[in-house]
């Protein structure tokens, strides 16, 4: 966890009491004069805090911004790696241009950058995602892992696992993995995934996790020209506002969870949840990759991330790129 000084420990305080912190308390926990808590609650006031102040109690929290903040992401969170250096900003074009210049610049495993809009938030295969403000999550998060570039594509898979357990832990939906790193609600996408890599022949110097969530959305707001496949949000498919606070905290927490399972075990039991999770194992669909189009029944999925699929003759494809529907 990243130390976020006094007041990262001020935001922790509020949130593990019962409400109201005394300015005394604050004081001696802090190991500061009372004095420099009333500056320091001055200042997060000046941030965007809703600090109220109860007679002859103490100060209450009674909001944070309405937009993600560095200070509330790591406050009190209990993560090893992802986490250990969080950026938030208001508007850039990629979240994941901006971690994977400052992963070439150095910065370290489990850096994280959010954005609350992005004006050209990358998808697959150079297409656009939709990213307005104030609604969603745009978060990219550099991992640095000793492993073959062969091998980065499960990481893929890691990501997914996570948004899919965030999911569930702050809303009642059930999502489904579509392969490689569609996730879906109802048949809806949901989130999509875009890592990148920084590579030698034998080894991965950094990989960029690039993670968009549709959290509350208003699907009436997009233009349906504007969505190649169906999209949907956590709002639309839940009917109710999804706290982008708790959500994010929720999936760093998953993240860093695979990711400490994933350095210690290998891939596999990650890839176990994955194919657990998927929407098309033992489906049938239908494999377009540029011109070429093909359909088969998916077998499953081989320890480099490549799709199996079985056609009619009984040979199976290996499938590394292109767009897979469900027949
Ligand atoms: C897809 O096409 O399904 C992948 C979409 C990935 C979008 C996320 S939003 C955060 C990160 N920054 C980007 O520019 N793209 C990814």
């Amino acid at each position: 966890m990243k130390d976020s000084g006094v007041d990262g420990r001020i935001i922790e305080l509020f949130r593990s009491g019962d409400g109201v912190v005394s300015g005394a308390a604050l004081s001696r926990l802090l190991g500061v004069s009372r004095t420099a808590v009333w500056k320091h609650v001055k200042g997060l006031r000046a941030s965007g805090y809703l600090i109220e102040a109860v007679p002859s109690k103490g100060y209450r929290l009674v909001s944070s911004p309405k937009v993600l903040t560095q200070l509330d992401l790591s406050a009190g969170l209990e993560t090893k790696r992802v986490g250990s250096n969080i950026i938030c900003l208001k508007e850039t074009e990629s979240t994941n241009k901006v971690a994977f210049t400052l992963a070439e610049e150095g910065a370290a495993e489990g850096t994280v950058v959010i954005a609350d809009a992005q004006s050209a938030g990358k998808g697959r295969l150079g297409r656009i995602w939709l990213s307005p403000p104030g609604v969603n999550l745009y978060c990219s998060v550099v991992l640095r892992p000793a492993i073959a570039p062969m091998a980065a594509c499960q990481l893929t898979f890691l990501s997914v696992v996570a948004v899919a357990r965030a999911i569930e832990s702050c809303t009642t939906l059930k999502p489904q993995i579509k392969w490689p790193n569609d996730i879906l609600i109802n048949g809806k996408k949901v989130a999509g995934l875009l890592n990148e890599m920084n590579a030698e022949t034998e080894k991965v110097n950094f990989v960029v996790l690039g993670i968009g969530v549709n959290l509350n959305l208003d699907m009436a707001s997009i233009s349906e020209s504007l969505l190649r496949h169906p999209a949907t949000s956590l709002l639309q498919e839940g009917g109710v506002e999804v706290d982008r606070l708790a959500f994010t905290r929720a999936l760093l927490l998953e993240l860093d969870r695979l990711y400490d399972v994933f350095l210690a075990e290998g891939e596999a039991p990650v890839r176990a949840e994955w194919l657990e999770r998927s929407a098309i194992k033992g489906r049938k669909v239908k494999v377009s990759q540029g011109e070429r189009e093909f359909t088969g029944m998916v077998q499953g999925v081989d320890s480099f991330g490549a799709l199996l699929v079985q056609l009619s003759d009984g040979k199976v494809e290996t499938v590394l790129s292109g767009d897979v529907a469900l027949v």
